[in-house]
């Protein structure tokens, strides 16, 4: 980052010009105010990063000054100079939001240092408006939907990590968004343009996972016919997800440990190594060090995928998320289920941030999909969401069958009074067999 542009305000003409010659010599790019009026003239011009600032001026005084900068630019720091012994000044000037302050006379070296501080304050802070701006742009991130404190710090780490090529395991509670992050890991990453392979590890059985990931030659075993290229080889130059890999078999642990090691991997029923450049994402909502106590994880494995860790918190832990997310998800589903756009009553919001979410954001979507689906009124309401108010046990989550059927009948009825209740007509415009439209009308008790 360039260099701070400093004003120094101070009515001692010795005092200003020795500050203002240390300062340039440092590479600053300096000005020189004598008075409040001056300092204000000069602030409105130019661009200044930092105020020293006297603060027993002749023609205004020291806080009506800091109200005067920061009101005019926030991001502007203001150190204030006080003579020995006034700290009264110095403690109205730091609430009124200047940075720090320095008494006379002053001490260079601290003067310099707190400078570099203000320096680095500052390029973080413009360092995470261009993290933000990245997530941003190169991965819509307007479909990771966060506001907490908590989230903001699990999305700057996203990004800081994203363009190296380290491990990463992303942890939290089932449902918090595990495969989100690692999506967005991989499209924020130098390798975004390679390939990407997930593998649910708990989803393959045991038996099958070992030829999934490590592929296997013609005649290894009994049924295979033909060469298999396993997920590592596939996920060559890119990134693999292994998920839940919690549920990894102890055997299969060492097999990933040594793949992590050399990089190499064997087909089974192989000869030779195959170099393999991958990048490993893993993820698991299991406590991994329990696991690794009770003997089923491997230490070593779990120190090597350890390096970069990412753990999402429950949705109770971070409920400012919940009303984003609930207007994200209500506008997604109205647009995916082509439903009309519905307002949601204040009670029905209260429900929902008091809900729990034992199934995290997860949950919440599905609960938020149900009730846009089948809500009938032009409000969603509590009764749309929970059982009732007071227990807000959530609505069963609705099977798709049921979803299904209520907009079938509601598509019936639909056509059938669009058509004035001719079935061959309404048959057509739905595309069924009047058979089939008979059948359904007997089965929904639609009657004229
Ligand atoms: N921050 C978020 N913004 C928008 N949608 C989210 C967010 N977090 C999670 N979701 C949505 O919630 C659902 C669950 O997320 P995901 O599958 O990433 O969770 P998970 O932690 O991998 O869950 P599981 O442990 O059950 O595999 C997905 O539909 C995802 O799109
Ligand atoms: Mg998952």
């Amino acid at each position: 980052m360039n260099k701070c542009s400093i004003l120094i305000v101070e009515d001692e003409y010795n005092q200003r010009i020795l500050l203002s010659e240390i300062l340039s010599k440092e590479g600053y790019t300096v000005f020189e105010a004598e008075c409040g009026i001056a300092a204000k003239e000069i602030f409105k011009e130019k661009s200044i990063d930092l105020i020293l600032l006297d603060f027993k001026l002749p023609d205004i005084d020291g806080l009506s000054l800091i109200n005067f900068f920061k009101g005019i630019n926030p991001e502007t720091e203001i150190i204030i100079i006080t003579a020995f012994g006034s700290i009264e000044n110095a403690v109205n000037a730091l609430k009124a939001g200047a940075y720090d302050y320095l008494t006379k006379p002053i001490d260079i070296d601290d003067l310099l240092i707190k400078i570099k501080k203000i320096e680095e304050k500052k390029s973080l802070i413009r360092e995470n408006l261009v993290l933000k701006e990245t997530l941003k742009e190169r991965f819509k991130s307007e479909d990771f939907v966060y506001k907490s404190e908590k989230m903001q710090n699990v999305a700057s780490l996203i990004v800081r990590v994203a363009t190296t090529d380290s491990t990463c395991l992303i942890t939290g509670e089932s449902g918090t968004g595990k495969e989100i992050v690692a999506n967005m890991i991989q499209g924020l990453s130098l390798r975004k343009e390679g390939p990407f392979v997930k593998v649910n590890c708990s989803a393959i059985p045991e038996q099958l996972l070992e030829s999934e990931l490590f592929g296997y030659e013609k005649g290894a075993f009994t049924g295979a016919f033909q060469r298999k290229i396993g997920k590592f080889e596939l996920a060559h130059k890119g990134t693999i997800f292994l998920d839940e890999i919690g549920d990894m078999p102890l055997y299969l642990q060492s097999k990933l440990l040594r793949v992590l090691q050399a990089k190499e991997i064997e087909r089974l029923g192989g000869l030779n190594p195959i170099n393999v450049d991958i990048r490993i994402i893993a993820a698991t909502n299991k406590n991994l060090e329990e696991e690794v106590k009770k003997g089923n994880f491997r230490e070593d494995l779990y120190y090597r995928i350890n390096v970069v860790r990412i753990e999402i918190p429950p949705l109770r832990e971070r409920k400012e998320d919940i009303m984003p997310l609930v207007d994200f998800f209500i506008k997604k589903f109205t647009v995916r289920h082509r439903k009309e756009t519905k307002e949601i009553t204040k009670e029905a919001r209260d429900a929902l941030l008091k809900y729990d979410y034992p199934g995290n954001v997860r949950e919440l979507e599905n609960i938020i999909e149900r009730a846009v689906v089948l809500s009938r009124g032009d409000f969603l309401t509590v009764e749309d969401f929970f059982d009732n108010a007071s227990t807000l046990a959530p609505k069963k989550e609705s099977g798709i069958k049921e979803v299904i059927t209520s907009v079938e009948k509601e598509m019936i009825l639909e056509s059938l009074i669009k058509n004035n209740w001719v079935q061959t007509k309404a048959a057509a415009s739905l595309g069924m067999s009047e058979r089939m439209l008979r059948y359904k009308m007997n089965k929904y008790g639609i009657k004229k």
